[in-house]
């Protein structure tokens, strides 16, 4: 007999206990990503706040927003961006210092990666506190791109990244808590 199949995307994600360190609950979205259904929600979940809205690149912020920006990306029919971790792109970049729960790291984007007036929608896995999301915007804002909207399939809601990012005047979707 066939039945519905009623999973959501939340139901494809892990939680791992204790992982990078003692405390933290890892939430583990390679299962969602190996899912075909989940992934193919996932994706078009992403997209559906941004419904009719002129979008001309995707920015995917490293590691786990390039597979998602890429896929996002695909399905709008526009480029894709990556902004990285210091260190990783070969031409000329600009960089941004962002707060981690112990110091400080760096990203980067390629500085003739986007172009003034360009409408970006920013794509990540997860939002914490916000710090990586922030430092992304600020990149594209520096080139002088217009940031549509940030869109993650998880937000930790306690760890106040969606405060920071309205407060910036920014639009947040998120697919999960
Ligand atoms: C995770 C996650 C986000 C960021 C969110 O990436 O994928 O990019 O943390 O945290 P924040 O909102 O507090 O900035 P991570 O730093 O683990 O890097 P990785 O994806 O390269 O492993
Ligand atoms: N990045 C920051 N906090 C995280 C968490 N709890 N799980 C996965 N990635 C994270």
């Amino acid at each position: 007999k066939r039945r519905l199949d009623t999973r959501t995307v939340r139901d494809y994600i892990r939680t791992i206990v204790d992982f990078p360190h003692e405390g933290i609950l890892f939430r583990d979205v390679t299962t969602l990503f190996a899912d075909a259904r989940g992934f193919r929600m996932a994706v078009d979940q992403l997209l559906t706040p941004y419904a009719g809205e002129p979008i001309d690149k995707v920015i995917g912020l490293e590691a786990r927003g390039f597979i998602l920006g890429g896929a996002v990306a695909h399905q709008l029919s526009v480029g894709f961006v990556p902004i990285r971790k210091k260190g990783k792109l070969p031409g000329s970049v600009i960089s941004q210092a962002y707060a981690l729960e112990y110091g400080e790291a760096v990203m980067e984007m390629h500085d003739d990666a986007l172009r003034p007036g360009d409408r970006v929608l920013i794509v990540d896995d997860l939002l914490a506190t916000g710090g990586t999301a922030v430092a992304g915007i600020s990149l594209c804002e520096r080139l002088g791109a217009r940031i549509v909207g940030c869109t993650f399939v998880i937000e930790l809601p306690e760890l106040g990244g969606r405060k920071a990012l309205e407060s910036l005047g920014h639009e947040v979707n998120a697919l999960t808590a």
